[in-house]
């Protein structure tokens, strides 16, 4: 078979990965993707890193056996923990993650005060401390860990009364004092409208989706596997909970 024609693996720790699977078919429809969350092990944030590169690794075993001829870690806790990792074990294959979209937050305004929504150990991880080492004298960055805001994703709420509380308690401290605010997990952009909402419209909101869909483009070109097809391609979603309800929330994430 030829390769161009393989799909590109999409993984993420649940439902929050197809916020990227959305930029990825937004820049390149005609490439076939598979998609698999593994929700019945969500969330992976509270995890610890050896449990999150066990999961990681033996989910994008499964894809690369599907035959992927490319691999999205559309999670950033999978992608601190075990980015390093699948690059040594498919060095030949592009293998693209996703970290919080910090640089374009940074430059977004002079001495912007930048908030970081993430998972508690994306934030623990050295390559967020590095990220931050790299801005921080160009802007005030304030890391926020998330626990439990991937779960409302889960469960399908996308903007209800608890959601709303759960995040108006986290902003308290942060209110009328930030400028930014980064999505750093990938459930999070389901959730933008509530947070721009109870932010206030002069905070910008970024997300890295849109970049690693760029980043995947790029390598996949320069490695002569991008499909040439002027055809849409086809779009298949597993995930290790595998009920329709399962399915058909994804489907509906995949359609907003
Ligand atoms: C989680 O499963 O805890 C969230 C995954 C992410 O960081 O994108």
């Amino acid at each position: 078979m030829d390769i161009s024609q393989a799909p590109v693996g999409v993984f993420d720790s649940g439902v929050g990965g197809i916020s990227v699977l959305r930029e990825l078919v937004k820049l390149m429809p005609n490439e076939n993707y598979i998609y698999y969350g593994d929700s019945k092990n969500a969330p992976y944030g509270p995890k610890t890193v050896e449990e999150v590169r066990r999961l990681t690794v033996e989910h994008i075993d499964f894809l690369v056996e599907r035959g992927a001829k490319a691999i999205v870690v559309a999670c950033n806790t999978a992608t601190s923990a075990a980015i390093d990792l699948l690059r040594e074990k498919y060095p030949d294959m592009p293998v693209v993650g996703i970290e919080p979209a910090l640089k374009p937050a940074v430059l977004s305004k002079q001495n912007a005060r930048v908030l970081v929504m993430a998972t508690p150990m994306t934030i623990r991880e050295e390559k967020f401390h590095h990220l931050m080492q790299e801005y921080e004298a160009q802007a005030e960055i304030y890391p926020l860990a998330c626990p439990g805001l991937p779960e409302f994703v889960e469960a399908g709420d996308l903007d209800g009364e608890d959601l709303k509380a759960y995040l108006s308690e986290k902003f308290a401290p942060y209110q009328g004092k930030v400028d930014a605010v980064v999505l750093g997990c990938t459930h999070y952009p389901f959730v933008r409208p509530v947070i721009q909402e109870l932010l206030g419209s002069s905070v910008a909101v970024f997300d890295g989706g849109a970049g690693t869909a760029r980043e995947l483009r790029r390598r996949m070109r320069e490695s002569g596997i991008l499909n040439p097809s002027g055809e849409k391609g086809e779009i298949s979603i597993l995930n290790s909970r595998e009920t329709a309800e399962e399915i058909a929330l994804c489907e509906k994430l995949l359609s907003l």
